[in-house]
């Protein structure tokens, strides 16, 4: 039996009801901004909680200009996790500032508690990723960033739909980034991203800073640069937002039926804790397994389509060079990208085809 980690052609196979949407778009002539573009911004800001979304072209310049709306510049440290994808950091060095790691907790989250023995004098910040849309224990976080004055930006990319006490991942920072990619929650034909915000003055400026600076067709005020979301982009997850609370029941109930069926192979796999004051939404279905590579062979080669996220932290790359790190500095995250593997548990996986990787993976440990 195929369980086949790719879903967008099962999502996107039919495209006839964006088709309306679409005529109406290129009759219009609306391809820069426009209708489309406003109308998803307040459909997505009423749906995180928050007073605005500013939309852009990635989930990676949605953190850009998170940070940089924020106030965080040249030479100031921001404390994140090297359990990331790369994104995260790419995005704290375009702005000029210096990352600083922290290992992570057994919840793969950045642990909060080693947050506060990274704070210097330089510290301006704090960027906790909702890793897997796992959510980050934010209340801790925010309590700790209130009483040192940091700013939080979330790395919410992956998380549209997860919540923390049945609050949204995206509404606790200052500014936060979300991202549309073909595999995350809320996925749009290609890339796209927004901000998030309730702070007024954050969103005026990014509403300019994201088209140039522009404050009308003739004027600016500032030097921006173009990260417009495409209206197309929009479009699409205008319409997968109504759907993707639904999405994300179905990767929680395959997530619990992994839980239960992989439970009594204790000895061979671990679980990230799991609490009730939390909402996973499971963008990725990540477990600590024994033997993690030749159980991923053993699973690709009974068509279990399974990944690694990521097999080395991102301290051990060599982007990383210069910051100094060794093996040996973050021992949880190092631990967690010698065992992690990623099972397919997307909206589109039946239980047979759960019934079918746990059993696999019971004859791997237990032939
Ligand atoms: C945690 C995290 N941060 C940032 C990004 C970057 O988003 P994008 O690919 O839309 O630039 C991603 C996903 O790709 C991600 O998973």
């Amino acid at each position: 039996m195929l369980v086949n980690y790719g879903y967008l052609h099962q999502q996107f196979g039919e495209v006839d009801e964006y088709i309306e949407d679409l005529r109406h778009l290129v009759s219009t002539g609306e391809f820069t901004l426009g209708p489309f573009v406003e109308k998803f911004e307040k459909k997505f800001a009423e749906y995180i909680g928050v007073k605005h979304v500013i939309s852009t072209n990635t989930g990676t310049d949605a953190l850009i200009l998170a940070l940089k709306s924020s106030g965080i510049k040249y030479g100031d440290e921001i404390i994140t996790v090297p359990n990331t994808f790369y994104a995260t950091v790419g995005a704290i060095v375009a702005v000029g500032a210096q990352p600083v790691f922290v290992d992570c907790d057994k919840r793969m989250q950045i642990d909060p508690d080693l947050i506060v023995q990274a704070i210097t004098p330089k510290t301006k910040g704090i960027v906790p990723v909702h890793w897997m849309g796992c959510p980050a224990d934010m209340d801790r976080i925010m309590k700790i960033a209130n009483q040192h004055n940091l700013v939080v930006v979330e790395d919410a990319c992956p998380a549209v739909g997860a919540t923390v006490n049945g609050k949204r991942c995206g509404s606790f920072g200052k500014a936060n980034g979300f991202s549309f990619h073909p595999l995350k929650p809320l996925n749009v034909w290609g890339d796209g991203g927004s901000i998030t915000t309730d702070d007024d003055d954050v969103a005026e400026f990014l509403t300019r800073y994201r088209n140039h600076g522009m404050t009308d067709r003739d004027h600016i005020e500032m030097w921006g640069i173009n990260s417009r979301i495409q209206p197309i982009q929009a479009i699409v997850a205008t319409k997968v937002l109504d759907t993707v609370d639904h999405s994300n029941d179905i990767r929680i109930r395959n997530a619990q039926l992994l839980d239960q069926g992989l439970s009594d192979l204790e000895e061979y796999i671990n679980f990230p804790e799991r609490s009730s004051k939390y909402k996973d939404v499971y963008q990725l279905y990540v477990i600590q397994a024994k033997k993690r590579d030749q159980l991923v062979e053993y699973l690709q080669s009974q068509e279990i389509e399974c990944r690694v996220h990521y097999p080395c932290p991102l301290h051990l790359q060599k982007a990383a060079k210069e910051m100094g790190h060794k093996g040996g500095d973050f021992p949880e995250c190092e631990k967690q990208a010698d065992e992690i593997i990623t099972l397919p548990a997307h909206q589109y996986i039946v239980p047979e085809q759960i019934e079918y990787i746990i059993e696999h993976t019971r004859k791997f440990y237990l032939p």
